[in-house]
Parts: structure tokens; C-alpha cells; sequence
């Protein structure tokens, strides 16, 4: 009996999911992808995100940001801006510079890919942490903790090298430091405070059920897609009755093009359990209103109920209720 009491408990109270779906997201970053082909062909892609959400390109060719939101400069006066957006049109053309130099003292090997990613992130109590990582192919490079390079382990000797040859550059260092411990916090919060209105929306999904290619003889794929929810996080489970079903695939989460959400959840049964399941939605959106779907009950069936049965209790309640007062007149009188 003590069972119930929780398993209701665990229904009714939302997971931990929804806390942050109040949050909204707490980081920003820059991407840095550089791909060197050859001696001569370099390309530099670089954008920044809140969480997953992109909110800024780079157009290498005129060296300027791209603002993705109205809203994507933050508090950030214009000249702070353009001041930023020289910064890093120069840190291009001096990174590209200087990685080749390296390439040919060192007679390392074309082509090769280098990533960057830095920023700071909001934790609770209001702290603010930034970092820095470097790959280099896909692997670990190097990273910056507490204002020093640190190499990685999977960067092997040339990241020790490389940290050892990035010291000779305090002035350089230094700039990244102040980025990193001043500029990106008060941007953080500046910009958070900006777009609170897009980021802290509510939009409900969609969903709809499909059958997806069939997993073998006699077995059927469900599938339950979940579109257009914003904020991320959400609840998607294949049920029979108030039984969650083991087998449920979620698959990943994909950003629509108007910053909001598309997910699918998949079930793969024996053909004749189909009958009966259930796809239910979770979601901020929607307060404790869940969406649930029923295989194999097309929509018209719960329509025919709302059309035909409810009209008809609604007119046994009255008969019921009309004949009741009657019958007490009479009795009165
Ligand atoms: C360098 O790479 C680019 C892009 O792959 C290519 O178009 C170009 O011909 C290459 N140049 C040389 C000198 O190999
Ligand atoms: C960085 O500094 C903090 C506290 O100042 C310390 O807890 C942490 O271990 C340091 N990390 C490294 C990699 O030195
Ligand atoms: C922007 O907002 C942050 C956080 O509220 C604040 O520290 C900063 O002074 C504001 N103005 C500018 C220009 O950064």
C-alpha cells in the first residue's frame, strides 16, 4: 500500500527536468572550428551560444559578428562591441599567422583541424566560472585553469610544448584572462537579463504517433513524435496504463529552426501489444496537463466520446434532476 501513496507522489511532483526548464540556460561560449587544408587555405568559423541556443556567427571575410537575436549584444554599449568585434578580427588573422609559422618551423603535416571553446557558466549561489579547452583533431589539447596552460593528456608532448612556448606571451595571456574573468561574466548576466522574454517563453508542443520501419516479422516500431516545445526539457514515455514501458528509445533532441524542440520516442512490440499503449508528454508547457496518445485510437474515436457520450450524461442529469425535483413538489404537496 505504501507503493501507491509514492508511485502518485512521483507522478504529481515534476522531476528535476522542470527546475531547470525554469532556469533557462547559464552559460555562454565561444566555437572556434579553424580548418587548415594547406599552406594557403585556411578557414576560421567562430559563433556564440547560450547553452545549446546559437545566438552569434562570425563572417570571416569582413571580420564582424552576427547578431542571430535583437537582443544578442546584451548590455553592451556599441563601442564595447566594436571594440570586441577588433579583438577577435585580429586574434584571427594573428592565430592563422602564427599556426602556420609553427607548421613550417616545425614541418608538421596539412591538413588539420583546431577547436576552441571559451566562456564562463552560472552556478547556483550566483558564482560565475569561466573556461577555456583547445582541441586539436578531435582530441583534448590544452586548457586554461586558474590564469595557466594547462596540457592534456591526450595531447601528448606538443600540448607540454605548447604550453611551455605560449608563456613567452604574458600580453596575450593576460587579454584572455580579462575575457574570461571580467568580460564574459558581466556579458553572462547582461545578456541573460536581455533576452529573458525568448529565453523564459513557454511554447507547447505538438505530437503525433507513426509507425517507423518494422523491426522484424511480426513486430511493429511505434513512434511517437514531440515538435515545436520550447524550453528543452521534456518527459516523452511509451505507457500501458500508468505503466511507464521499459523499452522506450528516445532518441536526440533537435533543434527546430524557430528555437523550438523536435523529439522521438520509440517502442518496438510484438504486433498484437500494440492495442492499449500510450505515448504521454511531460512538459513545463503544459502545468500537469499531460498529452497522452493512444495507439491505434485514432483522434475521431475520443471525439465521438466527447460528442455522443457527454451530451448524453449532461441530458440524464437533467432528466434525472427534473424528475427528482417533481417528485419532491409532489411529496410536498
Ligand atoms: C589548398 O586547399 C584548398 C581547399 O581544399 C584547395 O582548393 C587548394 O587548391 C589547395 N591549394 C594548394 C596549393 O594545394
Ligand atoms: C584552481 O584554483 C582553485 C581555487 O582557487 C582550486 O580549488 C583548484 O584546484 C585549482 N585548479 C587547478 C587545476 O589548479
Ligand atoms: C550589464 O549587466 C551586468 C550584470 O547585471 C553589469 O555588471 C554591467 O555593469 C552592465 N553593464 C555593462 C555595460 O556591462
Amino acid at each position: 500500500m505504501l507503493l501507491l501513496p509514492l508511485l502518485l507522489l512521483a507522478v504529481i511532483v515534476p522531476g528535476g527536468d522542470n527546475e531547470d526548464a525554469l532556469q533557462g540556460p547559464t552559460s555562454f561560449h565561444l566555437i572556434q572550428i579553424s580548418t587548415f587544408a594547406n599552406s594557403t587555405w585556411t578557414q576560421n568559423q567562430g559563433s556564440g551560444w547560450l547553452d545549446d541556443l546559437q545566438i552569434h556567427g562570425w563572417d570571416s571575410d569582413s571580420g564582424t559578428a552576427i547578431f542571430l537575436k535583437p537582443w544578442s549584444k546584451g548590455n553592451f554599449s556599441d563601442e564595447e562591441v566594436a571594440e570586441l568585434e577588433e579583438l577577435f578580427r585580429v586574434y584571427f588573422i594573428e592565430f592563422t599567422r602564427g599556426v602556420q609559422d609553427i607548421v613550417s618551423e616545425f614541418q608538421f603535416e596539412y591538413p588539420f583541424v583546431i577547436q576552441g571553446i571559451a566562456g564562463c557558466e552560472l552556478h547556483s549561489g550566483k558564482a560565475i566560472q569561466s573556461f577555456l579547452r583547445a582541441g586539436f583533431e578531435g582530441l583534448d589539447f590544452v586548457s586554461i585553469e586558474n590564469h595557466s596552460c594547462v596540457p592534456e593528456p591526450e595531447g601528448g608532448s606538443e600540448a607540454q610544448w605548447f604550453c611551455v612556448f605560449i608563456a613567452q606571451y604574458q600580453g596575450i595571456l593576460a587579454i584572455i584572462d580579462r575575457l574570461l574573468s571580467k568580460t564574459c561574466p558581466r556579458y553572462l548576466l547582461g545578456v541573460l537579463d536581455a533576452g529573458k522574454a525568448e529565453l523564459h517563453r513557454q511554447v507547447k508542443p505538438e505530437a503525433w504517433l507513426s509507425s517507423g520501419p518494422t523491426p522484424g516479422p511480426g513486430r511493429l516500431l511505434l513512434v511517437c513524435h514531440v515538435s515545436g516545445f520550447y524550453p528543452k526539457p521534456v518527459r516523452v514515455m511509451w505507457m500501458r496504463g500508468e505503466q511507464e514501458q521499459p523499452g522506450t528509445q528516445r532518441g536526440n533532441i533537435i533543434l527546430n529552426a524557430d528555437w523550438t524542440w523536435y523529439l522521438r520516442v520509440t517502442l518496438d512490440v510484438e504486433a498484437g501489444e500494440a492495442a492499449g499503449l500510450s505515448c504521454r508528454v511531460k512538459h513545463s508547457s503544459l502545468g500537469d496537463q499531460d498529452i497522452i496518445l493512444y495507439w491505434g485510437h485514432p483522434t475521431y474515436i475520443g471525439l465521438i466520446f466527447v460528442a455522443i457520450i457527454v451530451p448524453s450524461l449532461i441530458l440524464l442529469i437533467c432528466l434525472a434532476l427534473w424528475f427528482w425535483r417533481r417528485w419532491s413538489y409532489q411529496t410536498v404537496l
